[in-house]
């Protein structure tokens, strides 16, 4: 038996996954040289939304970081300014290198493997992963999608869910990604009848593309329930490369000064955030408001674009954060679309699966530049109505 066998534990993560059809032929068309618009990246930095000044505010501070002090959850500064900007005490705050290995921190303190979180559906595809990898499944929750008002939460669905009692928290993404759906206070009241932990993943929060009929509420900083608010610099400051984020801790008393020791704890076993750029957040924050006024422009800008373009073909109605919705006539399976708009359009598009949505639906990063964004929308649209023509006709024709 060779050592990797003997170190793969059964019924834990998959690392052998093999590559699905699409990123088959994604890897084959880059191979080759074929560059492809790619309308799933949400990396604001390759679309001209991270702000130059932001290296320039680390740099102010490169000189105070030649000397480690290390402490579990960050510099003091660091912490006041969050409390100063989000509210709450400094103690309730504590940095991590991203909002990613916020959520594994809060997995492996709430749950126990074979143990279970509630997460929404459609959802962010990566908490999937996060869990497994603490050997915890998933329990999706579904909202449901209403024309024009947009997603809806079911509150019966909801309680069925959280009935299963290997669930040991309840994940909202507020606002939702990818339904750009804010998320319904139902959900901490559910939770919090049956004592249940929140994580209130809200890095999607300023990014209100669309006014809502009703003013969404922050479930950060709540204290119905224990509440682990989770945000940081990816989003807040287009600037995913400084791995900076934070848990604002909120709740019941005496259950924060549980979690307050567990997350010290966990935060001192790996120390994991880097000096200079937590010395940097009292500064940076200072540049929060400008970059989410240029991102949100953008947003706006190739949403409407996304509408002159796309005619008859519904946009999902969304609120906030950084994609788009897109549904279509079911042309062809969702592989077999997703590849032929590689091949025949140049465009890589998300299907809706990926996030458990309708096959018919696909994903679509707001992030790109407007006058790629608008021709990708145009090609996207004609190949579209060529593959219905084709569809209709049988025949495969080409397009350019
Ligand atoms: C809903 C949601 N949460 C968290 C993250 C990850 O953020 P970070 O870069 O801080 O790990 C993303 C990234 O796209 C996201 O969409």
């Amino acid at each position: 038996v060779s050592t990797a066998a003997r170190a793969r534990p059964a019924n834990r993560v998959d690392f052998d996954q093999p590559p699905n059809a699409i990123a088959v032929r994604r890897a084959e068309l880059t191979s080759q040289g074929v560059e492809l618009t790619d309308l799933t990246d949400t990396n604001p930095t390759r679309h001209g939304l991270f702000d130059p000044q932001i290296l320039t505010v680390v740099g102010r501070h490169l000189g105070q970081a030649g000397r480690y002090e290390p402490s579990p959850g960050g510099p003091w500064p660091a912490r006041a300014a969050l409390a100063e900007r989000y509210g709450g005490d400094p103690d309730d705050y504590w940095l991590t290198a991203s909002t990613s290995e916020a959520y594994g921190w809060l997995f492996a303190l709430l749950a126990n493997p074979g143990e279970a979180v509630a997460i929404p559906s459609p959802g962010y595809p990566l908490i999937e992963p996060l869990a497994s990898l603490h050997s915890l499944d998933v329990r999706p929750y579904r909202t449901f999608y209403v024309h024009p008002s947009g997603w809806e939460l079911d509150r019966t669905v909801l309680a069925e869910t959280l009935s299963d009692k290997r669930i040991r928290a309840v994940v909202a993404v507020n606002p939702n990604n990818p339904t750009g759906a804010y998320a319904e206070p139902a959900i901490v009241e559910e939770a919090a009848a049956r004592g249940l932990p929140v994580i209130a993943d809200e890095v999607f929060w300023p990014f209100q593309v669309v006014p809502l009929p009703v003013a969404p509420s922050r479930l950060s900083g709540g204290d119905a329930t224990l509440t682990f608010g989770l945000d940081g610099l990816s989003k807040l400051l287009a600037a995913p490369q400084l791995k900076l984020g934070w848990i604002r801790l909120s709740g019941p008393p005496a259950d924060k000064a549980w979690a307050a020791r567990c997350l010290d704890q966990i935060a001192d076993t790996y120390l994991s955030v880097n000096t200079p750029v937590a010395l940097a957040l009292p500064d940076l924050l200072g540049l929060a408001d400008s970059a989410i006024a240029r991102v949100t422009a953008r947003l706006r800008s190739n949403l409407t674009t996304a509408r002159q373009s796309f005619g008859d073909l519904r946009i999902r109605t969304t609120y906030g954060g950084w994609m788009l919705l897109l549904d279509i006539p079911p042309v062809m399976e969702p592989d077999d679309l997703v590849i032929a708009l590689m091949d025949r359009a140049g465009l890589y598009v998300h299907p809706g699966y990926f996030y458990d949505l309708p096959d018919a639906t696909l994903a679509i990063s707001l992030l790109p530049e407007p006058p790629v964004f608008a021709e990708a929308c145009r090609r996207l649209a004609a190949a579209l109505a060529v593959f219905a023509g084709d569809r209709r006709t049988g025949g495969s024709q080409s397009w350019s």
